[in-house]
């Protein structure tokens, strides 16, 4: 038997058809790469195609915080897929601010479409496909820092809780149909991403955990987070379902 290292050691996703959101570096291109290895025909999608997108993955072009943005998303993962088995929404982020009532309304509505919004959407678009065939799995990719809530990021807090509790709400709806719904919620990790918030964070002077060390000891990977989610997506995982898992360091431990 031929195996491949995935971190669970086979090929154990052969056969899956995968669509990741923000799949074209950081967090999101490190997930591709895991579900490339475990044998899953992955399709990325981000805003513009890069050199970091991961070999073997297809990629199609589309911004996720319109409707439009996700039927034309869903319609170019039925054409290159033909279905969509497992369904990743890592896509997220949002510009941090000194003062919560100084958040233009524009950013608020983005850091909505953006982090809750765009999933809310692409679900209701793949995730029947997935109940009729009564089978499927969705990961939902939050944030640990939703605790303490803290001006620079009411916006994209919010959103991140909002996601969190509509992953929950989803999990108990699609369960009977055997299709799973979790939440990974990373904690600081080095992507790019990450390191434009920090520095636009830091430059504040504002907000808790921009400074210091993680309880283990060093900052995450995008490689930590991709772990967790492959193990989620896995038949390994196949009585576990809407739960929030912390993939933090230590850093937010939640009761
Ligand atoms: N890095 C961290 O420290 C950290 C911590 C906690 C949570 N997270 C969460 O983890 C996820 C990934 O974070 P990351 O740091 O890897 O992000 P990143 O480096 O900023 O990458 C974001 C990805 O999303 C794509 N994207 C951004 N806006 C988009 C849009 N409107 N439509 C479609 N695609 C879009 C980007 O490509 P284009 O720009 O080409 O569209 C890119 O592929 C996010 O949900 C983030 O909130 C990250």
């Amino acid at each position: 038997m031929t195996t491949v290292e995935n971190g669970s050691g086979t090929r154990e996703l052969t056969g899956k058809r995968a669509l990741v959101t923000g799949g074209s570096r950081g967090i999101g291109a490190a997930i591709v790469r895991r579900l490339l290895d475990a044998g899953a025909e992955v399709l990325a999608t981000a805003r513009s195609a890069t050199s970091t997108v991961p070999e073997g993955a297809a990629f199609v072009a589309a911004d996720v915080r319109t409707l439009a943005g996700a039927e034309a998303l869903a319609a170019a993962a039925h054409e290159a897929l033909g279905g969509v088995d497992i369904l990743v929404h890592n896509v997220g982020g949002a510009r941090p601010h000194p003062s919560g009532l100084a958040i233009p309304d524009e950013e608020w509505q983005d850091a909505l479409d953006l982090n809750f919004l765009s999933s809310v959407r692409l679900n209701a678009l793949l995730a029947p496909g997935m109940r009729e065939r009564r089978s499927g799995a969705i990961v939902h990719v939050s944030t640990a820092a939703v605790v303490p809530p803290a001006p620079p990021f009411l916006h994209y807090q919010a959103a991140k809780v909002a996601l969190e509790n509509y992953s929950r709400g989803l999990a108990a709806e699609l369960a009977p149909s055997g299709v799973r719904v979790n939440t990974v919620s990373p904690g600081r990790t080095a992507t790019p991403g990450g390191e434009a918030t920090r520095k636009h964070w830091e430059s504040l002077g504002v907000g808790p955990g921009a400074v210091g060390t993680p309880p283990l000891g060093r900052d995450g990977r995008p490689d930590d987070i991709a772990h967790a989610v492959l193990f989620l997506v896995s038949d390994r995982a196949s009585w576990l379902t809407g739960q929030v898992v912390g993939v933090d360091g230590g850093e937010y431990p939640r009761g």
